[in-house]
């Protein structure tokens, strides 16, 4: 199953929250619309949401809240990027020049700020203390992991569980809410240990390949630049992998990659990495992290939605952007 078939099966519920998107970005205040537009309008691939979408399908949701709770999702998301982007100083996204590169710093995160609050305005509209509950502590984990990875930054000694800890808690955290919307919205309570199950696993999926596209991908089609990472010091798995298994000497350059601001070294560095198994490790986590993100849909019967998200984890794994 493709992406676009995935989404052909809940095409209304997609095109309704896009306008939802756009309806609720506005403000009276201009640069707010600009800012917002600009990055709203770029490009993302929308995953999020669409786990949202699919998680209360297929939980036999019969409302519209879910389509709301999409949009929260997304704007929780584009708020991380635009304050992701002044932190790791990015300044291409989305093929685009990011945000705080065209507007500057102070500006993307005060327009962050303010998709963050607009996403709690709208999550109070369904009246669903757990939808607070979940929200609420979703946004505190991703905080908390974007400041752990940064007390990983330029630290060679990072361990593979100290990076999985800060994965879980800055990307997959968020996938884990998107899906725990479908049953919390169709009251089925039995049902959330196993989307958020699924959102975690698939989550962790998906940043562990975008660590690994950080090497490899190609930059117009991944529409971020490559070697970012490095150039920020992070100790991603690739990296920690060459850490442990590679030859002495390779182990020096990467320590000395990580300590230092690395981009001088990305070319060495990802020589390193594309030739001694570190990518194809990093790929193997990922899609057995995606397997047990399938497993999870275990408790659920058959039917299209849920091929639909067992074809999204291998999606995941499979992407090249
Ligand atoms: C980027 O997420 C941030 C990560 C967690 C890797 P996406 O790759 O989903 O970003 P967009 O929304 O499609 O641009
Ligand atoms: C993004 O992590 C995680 C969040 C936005 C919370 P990255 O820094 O790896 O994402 P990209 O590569 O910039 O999209
Ligand atoms: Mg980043
Ligand atoms: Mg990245």
């Amino acid at each position: 199953m493709t992406l676009s078939e995935i989404r052909n099966l809940i095409l209304d519920d997609i095109q309704a929250t896009d306008t939802l998107i756009l309806e609720r970005l506005a403000s009276d205040v201009v640069l707010i619309n600009q800012i917002g537009h600009y990055i709203i309008n770029s490009g993302g691939k929308r995953l999020r949401p669409l786990l949202t979408l699919l998680s209360a399908r297929a939980c036999g949701y019969e409302g519209t809240d879910h389509r709301l709770m999409a949009a929260v999702i997304e704007f929780i998301h584009t708020s991380t990027l635009l304050h992701d982007d002044v932190v790791d100083a990015s300044d291409t996204r989305r093929g685009n020049k990011t945000a705080n590169e065209v507007w500057g710093n102070a500006a993307s995160v005060l327009v962050g700020d303010f998709l963050y609050s607009r996403s709690f305005e709208m999550m109070v509209e369904p009246g669903l203390m757990r939808i607070m509950q979940v929200m609420s502590e979703a946004t505190n984990v991703i905080a908390a992991g974007e400041v752990l990875q940064l007390l990983n930054c330029h630290d060679a000694d990072t361990t593979e569980e100290r990076y999985m800890e800060v994965i879980h808690r800055k990307t997959a955290k968020l996938f884990e809410a998107a899906t725990q919307m479908g049953p919390i919205l169709a009251n089925k309570p039995e049902l959330e240990e196993a989307f958020v199950l699924y959102g975690r696993h698939l989550g962790a999926a998906f940043q562990l390949i975008d660590d690994a596209l950080d090497y490899m991908a190609d930059e117009a089609e991944l529409g971020k630049n490559v070697g970012d990472d490095l150039a920020e010091g992070k100790p991603t798995l690739p990296l920690i992998f060459v850490l442990e298994n590679g030859t002495e000497e390779q182990k020096a350059l990467i320590r000395r990659a990580i300590e230092s601001d690395g981009i001088d070294l990305l070319q060495e560095v990802t020589e390193i990495i594309l030739h001694s198994g570190a990518i194809a490790y990093t790929q193997k986590i990922a899609q057995q992290e995606a397997e047990k993100a399938k497993l999870a849909l275990a408790p659920l019967a058959d039917s299209a939605i849920k091929t639909a998200m067992c074809a999204l984890a291998d999606l995941a794994v499979n992407r090249t952007h």
